[in-house]
């Protein structure tokens, strides 16, 4: 199967692939230590974040178009420029604060913040809570090259804030969150893990347990879910949401993400799940192909994220597609800025836009959510097409 993939990508750089086998001898002898079996989740971990040669904490130029996928603060500034308009309203209903977690280049808090002054209204403080040191070290030098003037409002945050009013935003975070893999069989429920057999990596199923068998069969029943069908539940994603909501006064967190409500999620085609790759803009579902040089993705599950949200305390204040939301909060009227007489200027951003909003793209996968505390107001973005009954 990796053979296969690997004749079909690009070929790695020597370093690169030496890097590579750094990290897999690393979760090999992690798997070894474990008595031979570590959870899929663990598995994503170690790839994504070990902190040598992790995809996310090395040196792999990951976004846009020298990297391995695109994501929407990377086509541009309009969909920064769009998503102030949510961001200064939410501002002005609750504190002048941002948190942007997994701020990746740092594109996203540039355009922001540059949209943010030339709206006056700008945040107090810009705090960024990332995982990666080298994603962190890019951030600063992205602002210092964009917004040398914003610099002084921009915080790295080290762990998560104790109390926070304001914003908290995330995009494409929760689907980069490690996620167990669960393979039904009718009565017996199995938890997809690693092994390592010959010096490669193998699927290996255990009886899942605890937390994850309880999660599983509870949606066995809710999603009539069929014998031999495999798929993934991420338990860290909505307890990240449900941490915030003992962290936020009065506040809202606006999440963007790719996924589904449950229904969708657990839907009886969707047999294989929604673990997917990217190397170089190729998607594929190999996640043993080159750890550390790859990223790894699920969908997420965004009924399990308003639940977890809500049991903690927290409203759900608008649930939408990225198209929706966007021209919610005024996409066409920004691209009005640029005079399509211009078309050198013109043709990138309606491009950028298109990929934004279409439903063969971005558009329609890709959803926004808000949740909250002390927000009576109906939020912006989420006017018109709002699909909260859907959760
Ligand atoms: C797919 S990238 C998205 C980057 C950026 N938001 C964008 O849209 O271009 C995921 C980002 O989330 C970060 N990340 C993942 N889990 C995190 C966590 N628990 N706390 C903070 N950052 C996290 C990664 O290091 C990376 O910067």
């Amino acid at each position: 199967m990796t053979a296969r993939i690997a004749a079909s990508l690009p070929v790695p750089t020597a370093d690169a692939l030496a890097g590579s086998a750094a990290l897999s001898r690393d979760i090999a002898a992690r798997i070894e230590a474990a008595g031979g079996w570590i959870g899929f989740d663990r598995f994503m971990d170690l790839a994504l974040y070990s902190p040598a040669q992790g995809y996310y904490a090395g040196g792999a130029h990951k976004f846009g178009a020298g990297g391995d996928f695109i994501t929407a603060p990377e086509l541009g500034s309009t969909f920064a420029q769009t998503l102030a308009a949510q961001a200064a309203q939410l501002l002005a209903l609750t504190s002048p604060q941002i948190v942007e977690v997994g701020a990746g280049s740092g594109q996203l808090a540039a355009d922001l913040l540059l949209e943010l002054a030339r709206r006056d209204q700008l945040p107090k403080c810009y705090g960024i809570l990332e995982v990666s040191g080298e994603l962190c070290a890019r951030q600063h030098e992205t602002l210092g090259k964009r917004a040398p003037h914003l610099l002084p409002r921009v915080r790295w945050l080290d762990h998560l804030p104790e109390h926070f009013d304001g914003l908290v935003l995330a995009n494409e975070v929760l689907d980069a969150m490690p996620a167990h893999l669960v393979s039904w069989n009718g009565a017996t429920i199995a938890e997809r893990g690693v092994a390592v057999k010959d010096g490669q990596f193998i699927w290996s199923d255990r009886p899942a347990n605890g937390r994850l068998l309880e999660r599983a069969r509870v949606l066995a029943a809710e999603c009539a879910i069929a014998p031999g069908y495999l798929s993934e539940i991420a338990l860290l994603a909505p307890a990240w949401v449900a941490q915030w909501a003992a962290i936020l006064g009065h506040g809202a967190l606006l999440l963007i993400d790719y996924g589904f409500p449950r229904r969708e999620y657990y839907h009886p085609q969707r047999d294989a799940g929604t673990l997917m790759c990217h190397y170089r803009h190729h998607a594929h579902g190999e996640p043993f192909y080159l750890p550390g040089l790859q990223d790894i993705t699920v969908h997420v599950d965004f009924t399990a994220i308003v639940e977890a949200g809500c049991a903690a305390g927290l409203d759900l204040l608008g649930y939408t597609t990225q198209s929706n939301f966007l021209f919610n909060c005024g996409l066409t009227e920004i691209l009005a800025r640029t005079p399509a007489s211009d078309p050198m200027r013109y043709l990138p951003l309606a491009n950028a836009a298109q990929k934004l909003v279409s439903p063969a793209e971005m558009g329609e996968l890709f959803k926004v959510i808000a949740l909250g505390k002390g927000i009576s107001e109906p939020l912006l973005g989420f006017v018109n097409g709002d699909r909260s009954a859907a959760l």
